[in-house]
């Protein structure tokens, strides 16, 4: 069965195998050559691939980009006690659906990417934090994981190496706010899922107060890869400091939306375009989200830019975690922006004032604007009120709901004044 709108001119590297179901069972794993990273990284040791990682460049899939050899550096070495690592798949950032994909056609891939990751880090025991909604990917996973137990790579002294390995997977409830790495740890932990302040960071103080390192789906996926070939070799693709290729998830209104995978640094325009087929025939392109719904949104005209951490920035918005979300000139950006602004309502934990009620308020002003009753002093009580939910509450939950209010508002205001008029001179008419 061949995987839906694979482009030719996409770099499968960890999606090469997707639309292979023999690809999920251990047989078909190995004979596509896997589990034979995970030999050389016993071998290798926790230094070497630490080392490895960090000159791949690799960097954290799961939104901030962090270099991930650098954070796997920060654990504390062999202090005798246990520590762990977990890996995200919560997934619950609108517009993502990569990893869901990377465990539905290849769970032996992410267990490898782990049972590596736990040996550079020396850790004994990895969580896989999978979000509550995930059935099938829940029930794929838990058969790959006994698979590879009763293979011997996980557990007790694996492959005879006198290493030992535990991986439990761990099913969420099902809230955005448990993606956010501290929430995660409070959720797994059996608590409220609340982000915690930090310092201290994981990696000091984590899951069960245990130096802790989480790592996004997709990041532990490229490690086999990075292992078996080299560091060198991911940075063929890429950019300096935005290196290999990324999964992208497009959905909205392009003609062929779906999961693509190219080096990082892509030219934002072209794949749009091309390799997704651009909006709808006769449609014109109204606006892009680019890194999942918690990023500035993007105007057609400011497209032209790479598909990397640093272009992004740049163009003063964020990759994100490669979620592209493509408007066209259909869109009402206004009832989109309130939509997302209900999502973040709903999803806040609560803890701080600034993201509890800015968050009802947002959603409140922009219903009012949406149903006609706004008037232009709503456009800056919008902004007023997201300058005041950014940066000051423990997690970035706030910040990121504050995105595109901030963006729309600015680079979409004729959207939001045709609004107010047309409540204004429909009341007046009244
Ligand atoms: C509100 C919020 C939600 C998040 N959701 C996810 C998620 O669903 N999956 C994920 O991998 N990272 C998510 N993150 C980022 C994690 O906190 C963390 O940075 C990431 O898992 C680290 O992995 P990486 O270094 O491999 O990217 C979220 C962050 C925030 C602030």
């Amino acid at each position: 069965m061949a995987y839906p709108f694979v482009h030719p001119d996409e770099t499968r590297v960890l999606s090469k195998h997707f639309g292979e179901p023999e690809a999920r069972t251990l047989a078909g794993w190995e004979a596509r050559g896997g589990y034979q990273a995970l030999r050389k990284a016993v071998e290798m040791g926790p230094a070497e691939i630490v080392s490895e990682v960090k000159d791949s460049g690799l960097r954290g899939r799961g939104g901030a980009g962090f270099p991930t050899g650098v954070k796997w550096s920060f654990m504390p070495q062999a202090s005798g006690k246990p520590h762990y690592l977990l890996c995200n798949a919560d997934e619950s950032e609108p517009g993502t659906f990569k990893d869901r994909e990377l465990i539905r056609w290849t769970p032996h891939q992410l267990i490898e990417g782990c049972l590596i990751g736990a040996r550079a880090i020396n850790v004994q025991h990895v969580y896989i934090y999978n979000r509550g909604e995930f059935f099938e990917t829940t029930q794929i996973l838990a058969r790959a994981i006994e698979e590879a137990y009763e293979a011997g790579y996980i557990g007790k002294d694996i492959l005879g190496s006198g290493v030992d390995i535990d991986i439990t997977l761990h099913m969420g409830a099902g809230a955005y706010i448990c993606g956010e790495e501290t929430g995660l740890m409070n959720s797994l932990e059996g608590r409220r899922g609340e982000p915690r302040l930090k310092p201290p960071f994981p990696a000091a103080v984590g899951a069960f107060g245990r130096p802790t390192t989480i790592n996004n789906v997709e990041t532990l996926c490229a490690v086999p890869h990075i292992v078996t070939h080299g560091g060198e070799w991911y940075r063929q693709w890429g950019t300096e400091k935005s290196p290999g290729t990324k999964l992208f998830c497009v959905s909205g209104h392009v003609r062929k939306p779906g999961n693509y995978e190219v080096p990082l640094g892509f030219n934002f325009r072209e794949f749009i375009y091309e390799m997704c087929g651009g909006p709808p025939e006769g449609r014109a392109l109204k606006a892009v989200i680019p890194g999942g719904s918690s990023v500035p949104i993007l105007r057609p005209e400011e497209i032209d830019i790479g598909m990397d951490y640093e272009a992004m920035a740049a163009a003063g918005t964020m990759l994100g975690c490669g979620s592209v979300i493509v408007m066209d000139e259909t869109t009402d950006i206004v009832k989109q922006v309130r939509r997302m602004s209900d999502f973040y309502t709903h999803e806040s934990c609560g803890q701080c004032t600034p993201c509890r009620e800015g968050t009802a308020w947002a959603s409140r002003i922009l219903k009012r604007i949406e149903d006609g009753w706004g008037s232009e002093e709503d456009l800056d009580t919008l902004l007023e009120l997201s300058e005041n939910m950014a940066g000051k509450t423990i997690c970035t939950f706030s910040d990121a709901a504050a995105a595109p209010i901030v963006s729309s508002v600015q680079k979409f205001r004729d959207d939001y004044l045709a609004l107010i008029r047309r409540g204004e001179n429909l009341a007046a008419s009244a």
